[in-house]
């Protein structure tokens, strides 16, 4: 069955400019929990300093209302963020990290080593508190800084994530680059050694790209895939990230492939309808 992920609270709200108010975000997740997503990702509990767009997160995860058999998940770096994030009982954690030493120095101040030892942390502390995990690898196609990332730098990450403990291994196509055949380069490479139903897609669309990849996935067995409700957001470290890939699109393409989703893409413009005056882009037509 497949799974959206929205990330549009978290992904889609950090780089933004002006304040988005609390209020604004919390009735954007309300009406997300209309949509038929499963698992929305709120907020971040990240270095206020680095991303201040999210600094109300334990507001914002402590205001929603909870709808049953919706889990409601936040990113965190580091174990200081796992307990801001208990503190406001979260459901499910997500960690970050990248193919690119590069892309990880500027995002999160250390290595690709030393995420993992900040990840690690976390994952036993979520492992204790019985809450389970994912784990992003960004730039698995392209990096801003060091181009093209070859898949065995990613499936290497994505096994060392799952000895983690982690659920699922979102691969982030943070810039939005990639293109239909490197999807499925990739993912021939990857699904030689983890498991299919462990792996997410999580498509940026800047190049428009991101439905035909989104259905390639699909045609190769995926079925978990991040979205953004309104196409908004992106990551503030990486140059030329732009919008994810919008719900509706991913909705739309897949059930034009064949799949059978169950989704109200009505619920989903009326979510965006309660975020977009705030933005200070111009979010993708739905
Ligand atoms: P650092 O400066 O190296 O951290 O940042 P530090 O451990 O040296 O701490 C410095 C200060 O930050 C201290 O405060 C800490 O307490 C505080 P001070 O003593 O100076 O007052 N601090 C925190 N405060 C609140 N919550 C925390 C926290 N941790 C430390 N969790 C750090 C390292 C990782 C914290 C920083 O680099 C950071 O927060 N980075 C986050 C960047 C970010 O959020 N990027 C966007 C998300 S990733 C993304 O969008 C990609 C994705 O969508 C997938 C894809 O598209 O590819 C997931
Ligand atoms: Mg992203």
């Amino acid at each position: 069955m497949i799974e959206i992920v929205e990330v549009g609270p978290r992904d889609g709200l950090q780089n933004e400019k002006a304040w988005v108010p609390t209020d604004a975000k919390v009735a954007f997740v309300n009406a997300l929990n209309k949509t038929g997503t499963r698992q929305i990702e709120v907020t971040a509990f990240v270095s206020p300093k680095w991303v201040p767009q999210l600094k109300d997160a334990q507001e914002v995860l402590g205001r929603i209302e909870r709808a049953e058999g919706i889990e409601y998940s936040a990113l965190v770096p580091n174990l200081r963020g796992f307990e801001r994030a208990m503190e406001c009982d979260v459901d499910k954690l997500a960690l970050f990290t990248a193919a690119s030493e590069t892309f990880n120095s500027k995002n999160i101040n250390t290595t690709i080593d030393g995420s993992f030892e900040r990840m690690r942390r976390v994952c036993d502390a979520a492992s204790e508190s019985q809450k389970p995990v994912r784990g992003y690898i960004s730039t698995a196609f392209h990096c801003p800084f060091e181009g093209a990332i070859q898949p065995h730098l990613v499936t290497d990450i994505a096994l060392r994530l799952l000895d983690l403990g982690v659920h699922d291994v979102s691969i982030g196509d943070t810039i939005g680059k990639a293109n239909v055949d490197e999807v499925k380069r990739l993912l021939d490479h990857l699904l030689k050694v983890v498991p299919t139903e462990k792996v997410a897609m999580h498509f940026h669309d800047t190049f428009g790209q991101a439905a035909e990849n989104v259905v390639a996935s699909w045609e190769m067995g995926v079925e978990i895939f991040d979205s953004c409700t309104g196409g908004i957001g992106g990551c503030p470290y990486a140059p030329g990230a732009p919008g994810n890939v919008a719900t509706a699109t991913v909705v739309r393409a897949l059930r034009q492939a064949g799949a059978d989703i169950p989704y109200d893409l009505d619920a989903v413009d009326s979510a965006h309808i309660e975020i977009r005056d705030y933005l200070g882009v111009t979010p993708v037509l739905q």
